[in-house]
């Protein structure tokens, strides 16, 4: 009989046991590393867009469109462990095709301006559209944030990557040679966002890629992003001129409003009279980041001390474009129906400098044939 009981006993204790662990095991399935589909409508052109979902096992998602390789959206969590979109964008194609000023597109060929859309190289001179003012921006009148992309997702054991590749044919915009381009967005278990940017062309061209995401970390766009505290480990940035092209000098950031070597919130020092806050109409510059040897290196953070939201940001690029979101308005609708208004939102862009084509002492920004063009940025979330 105490034989009896003590089998009985085990039996209960085994299935106990079974029935945790399966409870667990369920637990991580409504969170886990995944990609979905869904059809998001047509280009004009009768092109199909697809929306993509990365997840992570803690609930992270980020969702990609193939229209302009475009983040559409970010969720990640505050200090209370609410996940809140931390992007901003649109809710339907429609508005992407209709008119954005970049919202998490892929820019390219060039990120940032180069002057009056003029180049020599190899003793060519190119002539590129000027769609900012006198100068050529983010790649010119079709950039990279404008065209479709073919997507593949990538399953792999701690991250989910969408691969997005597009063949940008010798001429387009101007730019000479025939350029392959492959982006990968990963989302890793870590809640880290990976992009990695590949390129070859077979004829020299300028290359400079980024991301152009607007982020605020108070989610949804609660508030403008003034009150965010931001660090650039940066000693020097690019003054420019009254167009926003850079002058040539490196300046120090020590005693100017530029200093972001200890964390500072944006809104301190934005309105100063400084005649480089007056070109950019706030922040809209090139910093020169700090021992960029081409690794990979932690380089700048921005941090939302309402939310507790916190986003590191790891490149292997020499130059942050950070851009306060002074062209914001009021007059876009975003997701949600929430009114994007004047700096309600920040681009923090890893590239190399602005207009580095017409700099010879900047890094350089020429790829050849047989070249193979990588670089990597991560931005890491977590909470503080
Ligand atoms: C540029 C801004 C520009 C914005 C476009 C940024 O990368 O630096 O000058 O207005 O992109 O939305």
């Amino acid at each position: 009989m105490r034989n009896t009981t003590t089998i009985l006993c085990w039996i209960i204790l085994i299935v106990s046991f079974l029935t945790l662990g399966s409870c667990k095991k369920h637990d991580k399935e409504i969170h886990k590393l995944d990609v979905k589909k869904e059809n998001w409508g047509r280009t004009k052109d009768g092109q199909e867009i697809y929306l993509y979902t990365l997840s992570n096992i803690h609930g992270m998602q980020i969702k990609i469109i193939n229209y302009g390789a475009i983040v559409q959206s970010l969720f990640v969590p505050d200090k209370s462990g609410k996940y809140e979109d931390v992007v901003l964008g649109y809710d339907r194609l429609d508005d992407y095709l209709k008119d954005s000023p970049y919202f998490g597109a892929i820019v390219g060929r060039y990120g940032n301006r180069i002057a009056r859309g003029r180049f020599t190289l190899d003793g060519v001179q190119y002539q590129l559209a000027t769609n900012n003012g006198p100068n050529h921006l983010h790649g010119g009148i079709k950039g990279f944030d404008k065209v479709v992309w073919n997507a593949e997702p990538i399953h792999e054991k701690d991250k989910v990557r969408l691969k997005l590749t597009y063949l940008s044919p010798d001429g387009e915009e101007g730019y000479p040679g025939n350029l392959k381009v492959a982006v990968i967005y990963s989302l890793t278990n870590h809640n880290e966002l990976e992009i990695e940017y590949f390129a070859q062309t077979d004829k020299a061209t300028p290359v400079n890629l980024t991301h152009h995401g607007y982020f605020n970390l108070t989610g949804h766009c609660k508030r403008d992003i003034l009150e965010h505290q931001l660090w650039i480990n940066a000693d020097y940035f690019t003054p420019v001129d009254s167009t926003l092209i850079p002058t040539g000098e490196l300046r120090p950031v020590e005693g100017t409003p530029f200093d972001f070597r200890q964390p500072t919130a944006i809104g301190a020092r934005i309105n100063d009279p400084d005649e480089q806050l007056k070109y950019g109409r706030g922040y809209d510059h090139n910093w020169v980041l700090n021992q960029a040897d081409g690794t990979l290196k932690l380089q700048a953070a921005l941090y939302d001390p309402q939310s507790g939201r916190y986003m590191q940001i790891y490149t292997d690029q020499p130059g942050l474009q950070f851009y306060s979101g002074n062209f914001l308005d009021g007059s876009i609708v975003g997701k949600g129906g929430v009114v994007y208004k004047h700096r309600y939102g920040l681009c923090l862009e890893t590239q190399h400098f602005p207009d580095s084509p017409n700099h010879p002492e900047f890094p350089s920004t020429i790829l050849r044939p047989g070249e193979q063009y990588h670089t990597k940025t991560i931005y890491k979330f977590s909470i503080k």
